[in-house]
């Protein structure tokens, strides 16, 4: 049957219809609030590049994550920018590092959120990679694999003993997952889920991020590590490959042009999957709304839901808050 039997247009005609047909729906459970966490106190220091972002010390990044919580989100993750960085990042695994003291101070807090921390090098080192550098056989410094591994187990459980509910791997090395899970576990955490950032493109999108997180890489780039883009396939192997080793929660990094990754994602594997909505993705709009160009609430909601349709059960975005708040 066809027109003009069949009319599309009868279930769109009211808002009633459209809201009983609706096949998605986007909630502030679907959403995780990365925050940037820095030494000091007091201190709210804008991110230039990303519009109602800032880099918090301990104190005000608190009453932050209690706004967050009153907006009905129900998880955070943690990024720290270090005093001192050095070869092997060991702010990043320090008992007192600036991300152990964010996690204590929510935790005393005593808010309603689950606290996540993202476990990777490039923050820590000053060379601003994701591991650590060895000479390769070409003769050029490349980031080593397997000694990254140890450190990353080591960063994790530091976060785990700080408090952490869940630490998400962000560094793309080969085995990381099995070996933070066998660190975790040889340290009596066997009930901490790892979310890993399985799927994880060499992306143009993350170039706000680095400001955020002053971590860009100080020679070459991270094509070595992370995903090209014109590879799907080898994402399905990649979090085949993370599910086998203990990850709770699979990622594929960013979100926005990678939407039929997680739809394949989603098709293929039973896992909750998330998706990271980067800072490129949200800096573009912000920039075009500021212009008067696009319209941020419509167009951000936009895109989340689309995220959601293609399969993501969680994403993590810039806009956690402000869409917590719109959706209420
Ligand atoms: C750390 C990390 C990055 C992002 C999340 N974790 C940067 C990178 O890999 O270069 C990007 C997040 C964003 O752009 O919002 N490895």
């Amino acid at each position: 049957m066809s027109f003009p039997i069949t009319r599309l247009r009868r279930l769109r005609r009211n808002d009633i219809f459209r809201r009983m047909v609706c096949e998605t729906v986007l909630t502030p459970d679907n959403l995780i609030m990365p925050l940037f966490v820095v030494p000091g106190s007091r201190v709210k220091k804008p991110i230039v590049s990303m519009p109602g972002n800032a880099q918090l010390s301990v104190d005000t990044l608190v009453e932050e994550a209690k706004s967050i919580e009153q907006a009905g989100v129900p998880a955070v993750i943690l990024f720290g920018i270090p005093s001192k960085k050095d070869a092997l990042g060991s702010e990043a695994y320090a008992a007192d590092s600036i991300v152990a003291r964010a996690i204590e101070g929510i935790k005393k807090a005593k808010l309603d959120l689950c606290v996540i921390t993202d476990v990777c090098m490039c923050e820590y080192t000053d060379h601003g990679h994701c591991g650590a550098i060895k000479t390769n056989r070409d003769g050029q410094p490349d980031v080593d694999n397997d000694s990254t591994l140890e450190l990353l187990a080591k960063e994790a459980l530091a976060h785990i003993r700080a408090g952490a509910d869940m630490v998400a791997p962000s560094d793309m090395m080969d085995g990381r997952v099995g070996a933070i899970r066998g660190a975790l576990d040889g340290a009596g955490f066997s009930d901490v889920p790892i979310m890993a950032y399985s799927a994880k493109y060499a992306s143009a999108f993350y170039g706000p991020f680095r400001d955020a997180a002053e971590s860009p890489p100080q020679f070459g780039d991270r094509s070595s590590y992370q995903m090209n883009p014109p590879n799907a396939r080898e994402a399905m192997r990649e979090i085949a490959l993370d599910i086998e080793e203990g990850a709770d929660i699979v990622m594929v990094k960013p979100a926005l042009a990678y939407l039929d990754i997680i739809a394949q994602a989603a098709q293929r594997f039973d896992i909750p999957i998330a998706a990271y909505q980067v800072s490129g993705e949200f800096s573009m709009i912000k920039a075009a709304a500021a212009n008067g160009w696009l319209d941020e609430k419509r167009t951000a909601l936009e895109m989340l839901t689309a995220i959601r349709r293609a399969g993501a059960q969680l994403i993590l975005t810039y806009w956690a808050k402000d869409a917590a708040n719109w959706l209420r």
